[in-house]
């Protein structure tokens, strides 16, 4: 060996090394925390050039490579289950030479000659999660997910969520008689439009978002709580059985067959016999791509004969007779023109990308989401820059990165906004939150109609016949504008000369009914009344502790007053206020804030003149799942401060310790979770990730 070569394979080590630590980190990102930080194209090239380097220095290769290995280390949170036939990943080609390769081996492990037609069935590649659905004489009684390949997790709670999953299997005909076991192998994943909607109302609400379709489908499925799952509209693709079917010869006599028996296939499955053939279809559905409403992230090539592919047989994580053809990442390069904000319904200030239009994979981009202060500030985003703009997970543009120009002098760093654009109210950024809110809520017209739903919602002022579409419609009338309008909607009603009765869906009989019971609320117990005004983390808990310590809504409002008129967290008032049961720094905070604004107050006025409050009794306070539970936080909590997830987990009636011990029922680990998350993983306990401790939370 000469010294070249020597200090090529010097290299090529330190280069392995570095490879196999990434892939490792992206792995776990990818399929254990549903968080990942690269695209997939930046990890197929990651993956892509430590085969290679495999590939050209065998004996550099550790047994434990993780270019060998499926998906990810089990979670502890699910029952583990072990597939009974693995669960196996899929080679992949970027090129079209790399898919004559394929055809080329094919047919040489087939001993047939190189001119030999084979058939190729191909199919799309759904960008989702696989999983395994087992059934028993035609019932389902297992969905797992794929895990390590081996060994997955028993997810079968969600699984029966899933509307297009048969529980029971349907009959070809009378004699069809079903397999004692068959597994159905398949990928469950999130139509675009439902990831939007979901990001959307997470956005909203602070909630940290789900980077694609993809990340999205795999957090909804790992839910402890199938309620959660249930609320998402997941879908399953079946693409193969784990073992044969009797009596059938071809892949695409089984795809037709779980097709018989209930299962939905993916559309666009083609039958292909030359190259010619393969790559048509590639560019066919590419075309299609951005106009599917799924995901997919290439097609997959599948040798139909299924004797040929018993005879193909497998490689370490992937069958020999079948292929990925991926598609390439779509990117564009762009000028970043402005950084505007746009404000949520619940008042989340999130900045948006206005770029100069430009082509991302066939469909136009002028604009881009920036997430939050935090991204902008990350990626070092300024106005002006040249930007690289990518469609990840195939429907929201983001910024990726800023091509740096050494030669032109850039633009100043942006200053996220203290003030909300659209009702100039103090925009916070409280402690531990990715989000900035106006703090505006009725005086801002991004909010109020979201703010008045709460209003008029059954665990507020609960107005019969009054409910989020009659909102709507009063909105669009501009009848309803504030909750003061609501109180005197008859008294206006009256003298109108469109009168309610005269709109359709609006007989004379069902406006009154609705002044009537708008009437009946115009005595309202403390505790809601507080709790319909919808200050931030004044929930219905610290709204009944705040009743019952002032009793009456002037005390209340007097006691607030000070607060305001001294604004300071070191005042006796705030202190006073952070010593009620159930009312920490945060929700003290959020109190001064809203009545610092002279706007809030004067509305507050107003109402307290058109309705009777009464007071709240002192009575047991509701049971929540979490009553009587022990909980414990540890390691670093990204969305939330630890104070704050403290005071919420007590509002909600759960004990929150600092040690772990076998009466520990939840432990929340952040990131950096240390020996406590090795513990309660030793003791069982169940153990919850920030975004499913939230999720528990919002459901
Ligand atoms: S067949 C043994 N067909 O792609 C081969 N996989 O990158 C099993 N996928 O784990 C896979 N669409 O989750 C197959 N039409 C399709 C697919 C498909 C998506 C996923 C599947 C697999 C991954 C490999």
């Amino acid at each position: 060996m000469d010294l070249f070569e020597c200090q090529g394979e010097q290299e090529a080590k330190k280069e392995l090394e570095s490879l196999y630590e990434k892939i490792r980190y992206h792995n776990k990102l990818y399929h254990t925390l549903d968080a990942p930080e690269i695209s997939d194209a930046e990890y197929d090239a990651l993956f892509h050039r430590a085969r290679n380097l495999e590939k050209q220095y065998p004996h550099l290769k550790p047994l434990d490579t993780p270019t060998e290995s499926v998906g990810s280390t089990v979670q502890s949170k699910f029952k583990k289950v072990t597939h009974n036939t693995p669960m196996l990943s899929l080679e992949n080609a970027f090129s079209d030479e790399d898919v004559a390769a394929f055809l080329t081996r094919s047919k040489k492990l087939l001993e047939l000659e190189s001119k030999a037609t084979i058939e190729i069935i191909a199919e799309p590649k759904l960008d989702g999660l696989s999983a395994s659905l087992t059934y028993k004489n035609g019932q389902l009684i297992l969905g797992s997910t794929r895990g390590d390949g081996t060994t997955g997790e028993d997810i079968t709670h969600n699984i029966k969520t899933i509307r297009n999953i048969p529980h029971s299997l349907q009959p070809t005909d009378s004699s069809d008689i079903f397999p004692e076991t068959l597994e159905v192998r398949g990928e469950i994943f999130l139509p675009k439009d439902d990831f939007l909607k979901l990001n959307k109302e997470r956005e909203e609400k602070g909630l940290p978002l789900f980077a694609n379709p993809r990340n999205a489908a795999a957090g909804s499925v790992r839910q402890l709580h199938s309620s959660i799952t249930k609320k998402r509209p997941l879908m399953f693709f079946a693409y193969s059985t784990a073992s044969s079917l009797t009596s059938l010869e071809t892949h695409l006599e089984s795809l037709d067959r779980l097709k018989a028996w209930g299962f939905s296939l993916a559309p666009d499955i083609k039958r292909c016999t030359t190259l010619g053939d393969i790559l048509d279809y590639y560019e066919s559905i590419n075309q299609k791509r951005a106009s599917l409403p799924y995901d997919i992230d290439g097609v997959v090539y599948k040798v139909n004969a299924l004797n040929y592919q018993t005879k193909m047989g497998f490689v370490a994580r992937a069958p020999r007779w079948a292929i990925a053809h991926k598609f390439p990442a779509e990117r564009a390069i762009t000028t970043l023109n402005d950084i505007t904000i746009q404000v949520g319904r619940t008042g989340v200030l999130t900045p948006v990308a206005e770029l100069e239009p430009v082509n991302v994979g066939g469909v136009m981009v002028s604009r881009a989401t920036l997430h939050n202060a935090d991204e902008i500030e990350r990626k070092d985003v300024r106005i002006s820059d040249t930007v690289v703009i990518q469609r990840a997970g195939d429907v929201i543009p983001q910024v990726v990165e800023v091509l740096e120009d050494s030669k032109k002098s850039r633009a100043e760093p942006f200053v996220f906004p203290e003030k909300c654009p659209v009702c100039g109210s103090h925009a916070l950024r409280e402690d531990g939150e990715v989000a900035t809110r106006c703090m505006g809520g009725f005086n801002c017209a991004a909010q109020t109609k979201e703010k008045l739903k709460h209003f008029v919602s059954r665990t507020a002022f609960d107005i019969e016949g009054l409910g989020g579409r009659s909102i709507d419609f009063f909105w669009d009338q501009n009848l309803i504008r504030s909750p003061l309008d609501i109180f005197t909607l008859e008294e206006r009603d009256a003298q109108s000369i469109t009168p309610l009765r005269n709109f359709a869906n609006w007989g004379n009989k069902s406006a009154l009914n609705l002044f009537q019971s708008i009437d009946e609320k115009r005595t309202i117990s403390f505790d809601r009344f507080l709790f319909a005004l919808g200050i931030r983390h004044v929930g219905q808990v610290t709204a009944k502790m705040l009743a019952l310590h002032y009793q009456t809504p002037e005390k209340w409002v007097e006691e607030m007053h000070v607060l305001s008129t001294e604004n300071s967290v070191m005042s006796e008032t705030f202190m006073r206020l952070t010593s009620i049961e159930n009312v920490g720094h945060i929700i003290a905070l959020s109190l001064l804030e809203f009545f610092k604004d002279e706007k809030n107050v004067c509305l507050l006025e107003d109402l307290l003149k058109a309705l009777t409050i009464i007071p709240l009794e002192r009575e047991e306070i509701k049971e929540t799942p979490l009553t009587g539970k022990t909980v414990l936080f540890t390691g670093t909590l990204e969305t939330m401060s630890r104070d704050g997830a403290k005071k919420q987990a007590e509002s909600m009636g759960a004990k929150v310790t600092n040690s772990i011990s076998a009466k520990t029922d939840f432990l929340i680990a952040g990131t950096k979770a240390g020996s406590k998350l090795e513990k309660a993983k030793k003791l069982g306990i169940t153990v919850l990730t920030e975004t499913e401790w939230r999720n528990f939370f919002e459901n």
